[in-house]
């Protein structure tokens, strides 16, 4: 028998939950950490008294009232709907699309006004059979809402232009009829009271962290140690990328601290021109309704990813898709070791999605 019952790799939502169910099991768990801190992608820092979302802006939400009532255990939530502004050239727009954008696009009052003119152009483009994101998009909702709030924004997102993407990156594109600000239609959506590490570190208490510690640098001593293991890296690092890497695109995150009590007025704003160069700009206080006399701000500007990078999102097409399978078909054939988290499955998920997966995994390991 090993020391440890369990060895997990990664201090990300996925790995903190995990550990967190492994230890009321009474399992002996170790984890590690190759950052310097705990919380993987959800880490957030306080700088002025503000917690800033250090890798990107993140809202929890969710319909699920087991998912809602379990993180609940670990932190408060606050009231935070995320309400995002669009900003192209000097005009400013609420997302997602509803009756506030089409009014500030058109000046229409009523539902049936916006709904003519969204039909009317969705026609005038005559596109029945889209061969690419550009094509699609005009498809879904028209010439208007395309040019000033998809196009640009989407080609920075992927450092393609939209008439080289294909279609399928856009499978639909919400337009709603009613003066409804809210982003997500979940029944429940809030920021956890006093940030997400503070949360990570409520699931992490009584376990033993190791950070600074990459597993794969030391994998043979690592492995003795433990009877089982999670890893919640890349898949395709852990297997030193025999097949090759599977593809992401990066972010790179430019923070400033501003002399003010308020930039923007909104927690997001999306910048959807093409000739500003990043997509958005995160103002952190407004998540936490801060009063606070300074204000942070980031800035986020899409990159394409290398090997080494921070990976973000997966570019989940038919190529990098059939490469996951031949790394997950390797993974299988690793009997003690468990692949979880957005890296080791090769997927975009949101955090509920990964509570969800984590306590689903616990579950399924038969002792
Ligand atoms: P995560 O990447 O967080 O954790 C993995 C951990 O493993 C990392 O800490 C890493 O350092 C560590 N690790 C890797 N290899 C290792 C090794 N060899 N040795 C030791 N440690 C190793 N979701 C949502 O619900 N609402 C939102 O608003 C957002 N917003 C958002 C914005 C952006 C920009 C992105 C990219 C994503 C979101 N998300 C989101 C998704 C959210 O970030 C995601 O669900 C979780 O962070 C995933 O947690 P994991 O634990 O799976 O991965």
């Amino acid at each position: 028998m090993a020391e440890f019952d369990y060895l997990i790799v990664g201090a990300g939502l996925y790995g903190s939950v995990f550990v967190h169910e492994m230890k009321k099991r009474g399992k002996k768990c170790l984890v590690l950490e190759k950052r310097d801190k705990v919380g993987g992608n959800i880490y957030t820092e306080e700088i002025e008294g503000i917690q800033v979302h250090r890798y990107g802006a993140h809202i929890f939400h969710t319909s699920d009232p087991i998912i809602w009532n379990y993180v609940n255990q670990f932190a408060d939530f606050n009231r935070y709907t995320n309400s995002p502004v669009a900003r192209y050239k000097d005009e400013l727009y609420n997302l997602p699309f509803n009756m506030n954008t089409f009014h500030q696009l058109w000046g229409v009052a009523t539902p049936a006004e916006a709904r003519e003119i969204i039909e009317r152009q969705k026609k005038e483009c005559g596109i029945t059979q889209p061969k690419n994101l550009e094509e699609q998009a005009l498809m879904l909702v028209g010439r208007d809402i395309y040019e000033k709030l998809v196009k640009g924004y989407t080609e920075k997102q992927w450092g393609r232009q939209a008439s080289e993407l294909p279609a399928f990156i856009i499978k639909r594109l919400p337009v709603r009829f009613i003066y409804d600000n809210n982003y997500f239609n979940d029944c429940y959506q809030g920021i956890p009271i006093g940030g997400y590490t503070k949360m990570i570190e409520k699931m992490l208490e009584g376990v033993e962290v190791k950070t600074n510690t990459d597993y794969l640098a030391e994998k043979e001593v690592w492995d003795k140690i433990a009877d089982r293991i999670l890893f919640t890296g890349g898949i395709d690092d852990y297997f030193g990328y025999c097949y090759g890497p599977l593809e992401y695109r990066s972010l790179r995150f430019e923070s400033e601290v501003l002399d003010m009590e308020n930039y923007q007025g909104n927690a997001v704003v999306n910048y959807t021109e093409y000739e500003v160069p990043y997509t958005r700009i995160i103002e952190h206080k407004h998540f936490e309704f801060g009063k606070q006399e300074k204000t942070v701000i980031t800035r986020e500007y899409p990159l394409d990813w290398q090997c080494g990078m921070d990976a973000y999102y997966p570019v989940n097409n038919e190529e990098n898709n059939a490469l996951y399978e031949k790394y997950r078909a390797l993974g299988e054939k690793e009997n003690k070791v468990l692949f979880g988290g957005r890296l080791g499955m090769y997927r975009y998920l949101d955090m509920d999605k990964v509570v969800k997966a984590a306590l689903q995994a616990v579950e399924g390991i038969k002792e």
